[in-house]
């Protein structure tokens, strides 16, 4: 049984659910569980607050640290609705894996998560684009800045009520430079320095009027990844195209949820490597009929163009656009809406 402290002074009034940035504003209360003596300790739950930790704790030094993206929903019934999270269970500990962070229990994964959530529920708003957003993470506490894997760990959930990712339209920048990860690394991981390492060439390209970045392959530049926080999408006619995981490339909850919606749903699917000439020829062509992002964050994210170089490209709008067929299907699944035939939604 987890041990759980309430707090005693809520600050959801405070919060205006009307107007929420992504990720700026947390629930009540957070899971904390330790790892020392070579086990998990018994986790706690207790009010949202600041950590304290040694200057010299791995995480700061070495980045030991890997994450998850989940989200709580509420049906019309005020029933409470997690999607598919035994692959973010099993994704964590993939990326601990690779990290050489110990593994995390299934039990106190599954079990922390129904205490927060019932703790917490007044956070989870109802109404399709509201959710409550959780993040569990894992971050290397052991103090000492030897360069080797620490014996001491945190395992932590966050809840941050949300609504939309991107604010407004997202256009991206194809990069000819960066890139994501390269093979043997650790791409396929939630590891945290993936997405600190894409801050620097985001900015560029947000100084050129791009939201986000798409990386392409380490070797040559010549093949499109992913986006900085998404799996990409194309759909080059009727068809839709998107490149296949590697050891680059993160195996997305939502991503394998479009293809098996594509799939379910006779859309013709490709998935295969995509080359940013092959993408440049079909927009000037006019057979690129669209581009979306993939993520759990994002949900299903539409591209209105893209630059490469110095040529920028601009999307048409699909009256039968994939994406808000992917997006709307998606959701009716996620906020119990419509019968789950694949058994993706898991009731709290
Ligand atoms: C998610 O979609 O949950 C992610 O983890 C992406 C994040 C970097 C916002």
């Amino acid at each position: 049984m987890i041990e759980i402290q309430k707090t005693t002074e809520s600050k959801i009034d405070k919060t205006n659910f009307d107007n929420l940035a992504f990720g700026q504003v947390f629930s009540d209360h957070m899971m904390e569980c330790d790892y020392k003596d070579g086990s998990w300790q018994k986790p706690i739950i207790r009010p949202y607050g600041p950590l304290s930790l040694e200057p010299s704790a791995r995480v700061f030094h070495y980045g030991q640290a890997v994450f998850e993206g989940m989200k709580a929903y509420k049906d019309k019934d005020d029933r409470i609705w997690l999607f598919r999270p035994e692959q973010n269970f099993e994704r964590i500990n993939k990326s601990s894996a690779r990290m050489a962070i110990p593994e995390f229990p299934k039990e106190y994964f599954f079990e922390a998560l129904e205490e927060l959530l019932k703790l917490d529920k007044d956070w989870i708003k109802k109404g399709f684009g509201n959710s409550l957003y959780l993040r569990p993470f894992v971050i290397a506490t052991e103090s000492g800045v030897s360069a080797s894997a620490a014996k001491e760990y945190k395992f932590m959930i966050i809840c941050s009520p949300a609504q939309a990712y991107y604010s407004g339209e997202v256009r991206v920048k194809f990069s000819e430079k960066y890139s994501r990860a390269a093979d043997g690394g650790v791409g396929f991981a939630k590891a945290a320095g993936n997405y600190g390492a894409q801050f620097y060439p985001t900015n560029l390209a947000k100084e050129e009027g791009f939201q986000q970045i798409i990386w392409t392959d380490a070797n040559s530049h010549e093949y499109l990844e992913e986006a900085g926080t998404m799996n990409i999408f194309f759909r080059i006619g009727n068809k839709l195209v998107t490149a296949p995981t590697n050891d680059r490339i993160l195996d997305g909850v939502t991503r394998k949820s479009v293809l098996k919606l594509a799939e379910e749903n006779n859309i013709e699917v490709e998935v295969r490597r995509v080359s940013v000439q092959e993408i440049v020829e079909a927009a000037r062509k006019g057979e690129l009929k669209e581009m979306f992002g993939s993520g759990t964050a994002t949900v299903i994210n539409p591209i209105a163009g893209f630059g490469y170089k110095e040529q920028k490209f601009e999307l048409p709008n699909m009256d039968d656009s994939y994406a808000s067929f992917f997006k709307d299907t998606l959701m009716k699944i996620q906020y119990n809406e419509t019968e789950d035939l694949y058994n993706w939604t898991y009731e709290v």
